[in-house]
Parts: structure tokens; sequence; C-alpha cells
């Protein structure tokens, strides 16, 4: 490849998370950034409120190719900004476009979709829309560009899944010289028939795409899909079962599969334990906080499961882990066993706000520790005085050696720190109706103290600033126990994967493209703490007694133990999930997209 190729990867999670392609936009960056430097551009969605996170503008444009096509779709009256993406690994460029577009220019968009592709988007649909109006403005843009670029000059357009890819037909039609890859990690009639239909997995191949659509509703999001799939110079996907998708819903099979990576390996020594350790004691003081108020909960008797991910309900098993985690609740309280489960759910909703209750707690248990920080280190020299003094052999009274207004303010904290309600099993006032606390609801999990286990729902992906554990998602995962993902569809299923990775066991299940990848590893080492649910053949309420079984031994293995097992995979694996090993399929997959772009006359 000419090393001043220029690689843009467009992605409707850059800087916009909803799901795995985040974690896969975000991962890969580093790997990225280092092989093509300046080359390499992510493009995605404008949102005002995720863009002030952590997407910093570059304000001064020069008189580059790049920049004289951004200031020409700002003169078409369209917004679009220049930026860096501020990752903690990488600080890519990024070009942010706004999907939103006036209505005439998306009616027109609308009208050349029918007349060049025959997909009908008359009806109004907020997140078609945007694709549309993301697709225009990025057709626009890769088409100036060309334009102002040296006819020698290699660029390639890499796109992630069909919210991305509106433009990438329309820019083949138009023989624009730009080659391109589609990949896509999932399919949208697989996200819809895997939750819909029985047995689904052993029917794929006898599925009409059609007729399948219109009954689902996703015409043109399928057609859509189907013409990226079909016009891009190469098509990549993330898992075998994928891939047997692609050929039947978007009548193409895959160039290549490569597997979704990490950036960088975690550590595999002694330090997995550390860090355990470490994390666990701020999810301790998280769960602390939030019981204490109501009742006690021992930290050494608990154990904390977690599940994760896009808010697919039954897509990403949430509702076999929930059946499971009340049976479990109902064999534990028949046990009198002592043992609690505190499981956090954290995915993605529209909420209001975080509950008051939720911060009142979290400030008095924080104000709590500050005066017993205060009391030990008046009480320390105190002590030392009063053993090295004349009476040095007898015990001290302890109370004696605090000062009054000191033991004034401790008891005044403690009395601030009741509540007379149950501990909430969500930490944010959602918006509307939900699944997950519907069921809680319904099946008493309601965090009562007598029962064993306990529910923590966040409905906010965890990220250090904006969460209430003040840690990163991964060292939460690092903290926690046991990932429980039994995923009914998960192309490939990144949860899963960092949780094994950063050493924290996980329950995953057969139709997870990491999940058989992991297993056969895992097989190879005689590793056990991959474990998987069977959802491609059983039914799912076999998954759930078979689910309950898994929790069960665990629990066993720790009252037994008092131990609880950290995992790893071997080491040739985890080196092959690198993406400084992956992106070099990548390469192959770009040389060959430059191959074959030469644009083609009638393509249509
Ligand atoms: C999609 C898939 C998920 C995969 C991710 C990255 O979100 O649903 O299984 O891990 O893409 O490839």
């Amino acid at each position: 490849m000419k090393p001043d190729t220029l690689l843009f990867e467009i992605a409707w999670e850059v800087c916009n998370q909803i799901g795995g392609i985040y974690t896969y936009v975000k991962s890969k960056a580093p790997a990225m950034t280092d092989i093509y430097g300046d080359n390499y551009f992510l493009v995605g969605p404008y949102f005002h409120e995720k863009a002030k996170l952590d997407f910093r503008p570059i304000r001064e444009l020069d008189n580059s190719p790049l920049s004289r096509a951004i200031l020409y779709i700002r003169s078409l009256g369209y917004d679009i900004h220049l930026g860096y993406w501020l990752l903690e690994e990488a600080r890519p460029r990024v070009i942010l476009i706004n999907p939103i577009i006036p209505n005439k220019a998306l009616n027109e968009v609308k009208t050349a979709l029918w007349q060049h592709q025959e997909i009908s988007a008359l009806e109004s649909n907020v997140l078609l829309d945007q694709v549309l109006g993301f697709g225009e403005v990025s057709r626009l843009f890769f088409t100036k560009l060309i334009e102002e670029t040296d006819i020698n000059q290699d660029i390639i357009a890499h796109f992630h899944e069909w919210m991305s890819a509106a433009a990438l037909a329309e820019l083949a039609r138009q023989q624009v010289r730009i080659a391109t890859v589609f990949t896509t990690h999932a399919t949208s009639l697989g996200r819809y028939l895997a939750s819909n239909e029985d047995q689904y997995f052993c029917k794929i191949p006898t599925y009409n795409w059609q007729q399948k659509a219109r009954e689902y509703g996703i015409e043109a999001q399928a057609q859509l899909e189907r013409n990226a799939a079909k016009y891009a110079n190469v098509l990549v996907t993330n898992s075998e079962s994928t891939a047997a998708e692609c050929e039947v819903f978007l009548g193409r099979k895959p160039d290549s599969i490569v597997h979704s990576g990490i950036h960088r390996k975690p550590g595999v020594g002694y330090e997995v334990f550390e860090w355990h350790l470490q994390n666990r004691q701020k999810i301790d003081a998280f769960v602390k906080a939030l019981f204490s108020p109501s009742y006690q909960l021992r930290s050494d008797k608990t154990l904390y499961f977690f599940t994760s991910g896009r808010y697919e309900f039954y897509n990403k098993g949430f509702d076999v882990t929930l059946q499971a985690i009340a049976r479990l609740n109902e064999e534990l309280v028949r046990r009198k066993s002592e043992t609690n489960v505190v499981l956090f759910i954290i995915s993605k909703q529209p909420f209001h706000n975080i509950k008051p209750d939720v911060l009142e707690a979290r400030q008095r248990f924080q104000e709590l520790q500050r005066i017993c920080k205060m009391i030990s280190a008046k009480l320390g020299p105190r002590i030392y005085a009063n053993v090295t003094g004349a009476e040095g052999r007898k015990l001290p009274d302890l109370n004696q050696l605090i000062d009054d207004d000191l033991q004034m303010t401790w008891r005044q904290a403690l009395a601030n720190f009741k509540r007379k309600s149950l501990p909430p099993t969500t930490t944010h006032h959602l918006t509307g109706q939900d699944d997950i606390l519907a069921f809680c609801q319904q099946a008493g999990l309601t965090n009562n103290e007598g029962d064993n286990v306990k529910v923590i729902y966040h409905p906010d992906f965890i990220e250090r600033v904006t969460s209430l554990f003040s840690m990163e998602y991964l060292e939460f995962v690092r903290g926690c126990h046991l990932g429980v993902f039994p995923s009914l569809y998960e192309p490939w299923g990144y949860a899963p994967m960092e949780t094994v990775l950063h050493g924290t066991p996980v329950v995953t299940s057969d139709v997870s493209g990491f999940g058989h990848f992991a297993r056969q590893a895992a097989e190879m080492e005689g590793n056990n703490e991959v474990k998987v649910v069977k959802r491609r053949e059983q039914s799912s309420e076999q998954a759930v007694i078979q689910l309950t079984e898994i929790f069960l031994e665990f629990i066993e293995d720790f009252e037994s133990h008092q131990y609880i097992p950290r995992a790893t995979l071997p080491k040739s694996v985890l080196d092959s999930l690198c993406w400084s090993e992956l992106q070099k399929r990548y390469e192959e997959n770009y040389k060959l997209a430059l191959l074959r772009y030469q644009p083609v006359a009638g393509l249509y």
C-alpha cells in the first residue's frame, strides 16, 4: 500500500456509544493511528450532547484537500466538524456529520433512493431519516474530497454496519474513485429474527429475506444493508455465524472473517488478582453506600455478578439472566445460605436523572468515611501516648480518647444515614416503561433484606467521569466475580471477551462468536472459566435451568473454598485477539479493495 493512502473508517458509534461497535472503533484507533498517522480518520454522526464529552474540535482549517472538502460541505449549509476524539490511548482525527438535514434535502435523497435503488423510505422514521441524512452528507464529502485530491492518491472508505453506509451504493453508482470495504457486525434481520422466531439458527438457510423484512417492517433498512454489502469492493464480517447470515440476508458471501479485537493484552500474572481486589473494594464501597441506610450486607459474603451491553432484552439474554437469578434467589433462601449475590445490569436506557436517594446515600457514606479518617487520625497518636505513658499496660478506653464533638458528629452522620424503604433496584429515574424493572417487580426481586440476591440496574454505560462508581467500565469488570452473557443473538460479543481478558470468569452462550472461539481455546488448555449456555438448540426455559446450575456451582465453589477463580486464556489466543495482529487481516482486505475498485461502467 502506498504510504500516503488515506483511510476513513465510518461508523455510527464514533463518539456515540450504543453497543459493541463503539468498543470496536475505540479499541482499534490506537493501532490504526500508529500505522496511518495523520492519514487515518474516523467519521461518525454529530450529536451535540455526546460530542461534548470527548470530542475536541479543530477550529483552524488549512488548505489541504480535506479542509477544502469540509468548507465546501459547510458552504452547502450542512453541519460538519473536524476534531480529535479524546481517547485514553490515542487521539484519532474525527469528522462528525450532523445527520439531521433539512426536509427538502431529505426528500430529494429519498427520491433518488427510489429512482436509483428502488428503495422506498417515504414513511418517516427517526433513525432511518438520520441514516439517510448522514449518508447524503458523507457522499457529498467524499465526492468533493476525491475531486480535490491528486488522481494518484489512494483513498479507502471502510464502512461499518448499515447505519453508516447509506452512501456506499451511490458512491459506486457514480463511480467515485474510492475503494470501499463494508464490515457488517450483525445483520438487521438477524437482530429481529433471532428473538422472534423459534429455532432461528437452524432455519437461517430457509428464510426469504424480502418477505421477512416486510413482515418486520424493516424493508428500507434491510435493502440499504444489502446494497452496501453488494456494492462494497470487499465484504467482511466478524464470525462464522454472521457470515452464514450474510449469504442468506445480504446475498453475498463475505470475502473474509475478521474477529473484533482489543487494543492491548491485559496482564496475566498475579497482578490480575491484585487489580481485582482493588476494584472490588470500590464496588464494596458503592454497595455499602446503597444498602447500609436500609440494612447491612456483609462484603465478605457477597459476590458481584454483572451483565452489560446494548439494550436488547431478549438478544442479550437479559430475560434468561433475570429468570435464572430469581431461581437462584429462591434456592439460596431455601438453603438458608449465607452467601449474597448482587447482580448489576449495565445498559443504556433513556433516563431523567440519577435518583436523588442514590446520590444522597453516596454522599452520606463518603461523609462517614471522612469522619472515620478523622477519628483514626486523632486516635492513633493518643493510643500511642497512652500506652507509652504511666498506665501503659492498661488497655485505654477508646471512647475516652475521642473528643465529644467528634463523637457527636459521628452519631449525627450515622443517624442521617438511614432510610425506611428498601435499597433501590435502579440507580436512575427512567423516562418510560422498562422490561428489566417490570421483571424485577413481578418476580419480587426488590432488594428485600431476607433475599440473598439483590439487583442493581444501572441504565447508563459506565465511564469514570459520569458514572456513580467513580471507575472505568473495565475496572468495574475486574472488580466483579462473574460476567453473565447468555445471549440469544451475538455475532461476536465484546462484553464476554473483555470480561475474560480482564481476568473475570464468564458465562457466555453457544451463539456468540467469541463464546465459540473461547470455548475451543479453553478446551485446548483445560481452562474452565468460560462457561457456555446452550441457546442454539435449547429453549429459553432450558437455558434458564442450565444457567441457574452454573450459578449454583459457582457459589458452592466459593462457599467450600472461599476462593474466587480468575480467568485466563492461552497467550497465543490473547495475541491473536490484539488489533496489532488482527489489523494485518484488514490490510489484506484494503489491498483487495484497492485492486477491485476500478469503476465499472453501467453498474446498475
Ligand atoms: C455488534 C455485535 C456484537 C459484536 C460487535 C463488534 O455490536 O452485535 O456481537 O461484538 O458488533 O463486532
